[in-house]
């Protein structure tokens, strides 16, 4: 009795190191075979227990039953792992959800300037830039600001010393542009400007603004017009309406603000528009022939129309975004909206 209990051990033994080795599904299959099989060694022994005597048949077929049970239980977890492309089979759930990357993607004001850049390159204007520091020559004198202008006071102006300045506006370029390169011009310029706000839902420091300038023979306030109506189109669709009002800047004359229908309630009157129907761009005009002379320019020869444009408001219209300090906060729950 105890020679067949320590030979059953060996069967036990060889056949599990035989299905644990095995290779691949057909080797396993033929270990299977050949020890749980119909003719396989445990049918075998199990056939030849009726030569037993009497007593010991019962434990002896007890423990081959439990035998049974152990290589069929270790041959089916070994065929899960032989028929699984993986080789973690039992710990990996491949029905959860996967991990999602998050991709970056441009932040929603280097959209915004994208396709105001694309607009206007469909136009035949070219990108120009300056650096965020200039002089306060470029900024104010070049432009036509008197000395004793509001804007030039250190309240609304961030100055790193005397005569140099962080710019408040993107009205520099044309400056440095026409000092650089002889008429005709059209260029836009993109960039960020700094004032010193208090920063609240539309104001902040640190903002956007395109500007931009065409100076050739002939250049009307009709091009103007044409070219900001054509531009409201493109950015708003073929339903937006724009206004010019009649305005002040020392850059330009005539000036003008112009506004946008408001595209949120179609000019009925809602709360972004303050129930007027119209949203205010920016400001525009005829170059001034002071800014022509200060850049060596014949005034007589040619004339020029400039206009800025807020690109924070025009993201926060196109994006419907009810606070500027979002643009500025870089929290990445408000960012992966866009
Ligand atoms: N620089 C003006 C501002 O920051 C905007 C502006 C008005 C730009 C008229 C222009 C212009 O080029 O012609 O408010």
């Amino acid at each position: 009795m105890s020679e067949i209990l320590a030979f059953l051990k060996t069967i036990e033994d060889e056949a599990k190191t035989a299905i644990e080795n095995a290779s691949d599904k057909a080797v396993l299959d033929s270990v299977i075979y050949s020890y749980l099989g119909r003719k396989g060694k445990l049918a075998e022994i199990s056939r030849g227990l009726g030569k037993l005597d009497p007593q010991s048949r019962p434990q002896v077929g007890a423990r081959l039953n439990e035998l049974k049970k152990r290589l069929t239980d270790l041959a089916e977890k070994k065929t899960g792992i032989l028929t699984s492309t993986l080789t973690s089979a039992d710990t990996f759930d491949y029905t959860l959800p996967g991990k999602r990357a998050f991709v970056g993607r441009r932040h929603p004001l280097m959209q915004t300037v994208d396709r105001i850049v694309n607009i206007f390159r469909g136009m035949g204007f070219s990108v120009a830039t300056g650096p965020d520091i200039d002089t306060e020559f470029n900024n104010f004198d070049a432009l036509n600001t008197p000395e004793d202008h509001p804007a030039r006071d250190l309240s609304d102006t961030f100055y790193i010393r005397k005569g140099i300045l962080l710019r408040p506006h993107t009205s520099t370029v044309q400056i440095r542009t026409m000092q650089a390169q002889k008429p005709p011009v059209r260029i836009i310029s993109p960039g960020r400007c700094y004032r010193s706000d208090t920063p609240d839902a539309s104001h902040s420091p640190v903002f956007y603004q395109c500007e931009g300038l065409f100076v050739d023979e002939h250049v009307t306030f009709g091009d103007l017009k044409g070219v900001i109506i054509q531009f409201a189109k493109d950015m708003f669709g073929p339903r937006i309406k724009v206004r010019f009002r009649p305005h002040f800047f020392p850059f330009t004359e005539p000036s003008a603000e112009y506004d946008f229908s408001c595209m949120i309630c179609g000019g009925n009157g809602c709360r972004v528009c303050k129930n007027s129907g119209w949203l205010e761009i920016s400001g525009a005009g005829m170059v001034d022939p002071e800014v022509f002379r200060a850049v060596g320019y014949d005034p007589d020869r040619v004339t020029g129309f400039a206009f800025g444009m807020g690109v924070d408001r025009i993201t926060m219209l196109r994006y419907r975004i009810g606070d500027i300090r979002l643009l500025y906060e870089n929290d990445v729950r408000f960012l992966r909206q866009f």
